[in-house]
């Protein structure tokens, strides 16, 4: 059985980030080859922080599909070569990029065939790591239907705060089969979760707060010098309280 890992938040909290981390992490510590990266957000970037290039997306597949399929193939036939062409191969992980949805018009008839094909993809790989566009709504539509373990990342501030509560209760509405639900408070300025004091705050939303990032100067560098996560030193700031959370998280 394969296990699927999803980020959640708003904006810019750091859901990439992660998702480059939590891939990482599997990579080094549970040496679980290959890791499957799906990137479903639309300003795919995640490609970036794993230090590969997109040639391909499954947004392109879907669009192809409007159009004629080549003679003497059926249209699923069709669309899984695509999505196979899409797979983007990494040191350790594969990753497929959901891309950009180009026109007007209804995919429903291709998202449900992206989603069969996904589906079955997903079962050649032991882990999975969700890379989401910003915002929850999606995840009922699209491919992150089961996940084991939501991240539900959030800035250091009560406001950041209120938007976890509201997409864990959006989650409750949209029926999602989540297993776990952890929210990460990231880029914290103080010594640790410990000296955080929306602590306070979060306890009185009803938030329990599974762990912290702290702010790191060496990961924003890696993201301005275009570099990847795997060039990141394993003392910064940023692995070090990402594993501590993900090896409480991560039981296999
Ligand atoms: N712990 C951290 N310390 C310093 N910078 C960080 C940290 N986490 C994330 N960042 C920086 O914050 C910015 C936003 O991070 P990221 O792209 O991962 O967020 P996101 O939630 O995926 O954004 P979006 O909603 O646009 O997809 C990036 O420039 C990233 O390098
Ligand atoms: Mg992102």
């Amino acid at each position: 059985m394969s296990m699927v890992f999803a980020m959640a938040g708003k904006g810019g909290v750091g859901k990439t980030t992660f998702s480059a981390l939590v891939i990482r992490y599997l990579l080094e510590e549970i040496k679980a080859f290959p890791v499957l990266a799906l990137d479903l957000d639309p300003n795919s970037n995640l490609n970036e922080l794993l230090g590969v290039k997109v040639a391909h997306t499954i947004g392109e597949a879907r669009e192809l599909l409007k159009k004629e399929v080549p003679s003497g193939i059926t249209k699923d036939v069709w669309f899984e070569y695509k999505i196979h062409e899409a797979i983007i191969e990494g040191k350790g992980f594969d990753l497929l990029v959901m891309g950009r949805p180009e026109g007007p018009g209804c995919y429903c008839a291709a998202n449900s065939l992206a989603r069969q094909s996904i589906e079955t993809l997903k079962k050649n790989y032991r882990f999975i790591v969700i890379d989401n566009e910003a915002g929850m709504e999606h995840m009922s539509r699209l491919v992150t239907q089961n996940v084991d373990s939501l991240y539900i990342l959030s800035d250091p501030t009560p406001r950041g705060l209120v938007t976890a509560r509201r997409m864990i209760d959006l989650m409750d509405e949209l029926n999602l089969n989540i297993k776990e639900t952890h929210v990460i408070i990231n880029r914290i300025k103080d010594k640790g979760i410990e000296d955080f004091n929306g602590i306070a705050f979060a306890e009185k939303t009803g938030i329990r707060i599974d762990g912290a990032i702290r702010e790191d100067d060496e990961l924003i560098k890696i993201d301005s010098d275009g570099k990847s996560i795997f060039e990141l030193d394993e003392n910064s700031k940023s692995i070090v309280d990402a594993y501590e959370i993900l090896k409480r998280t991560i039981r296999v």
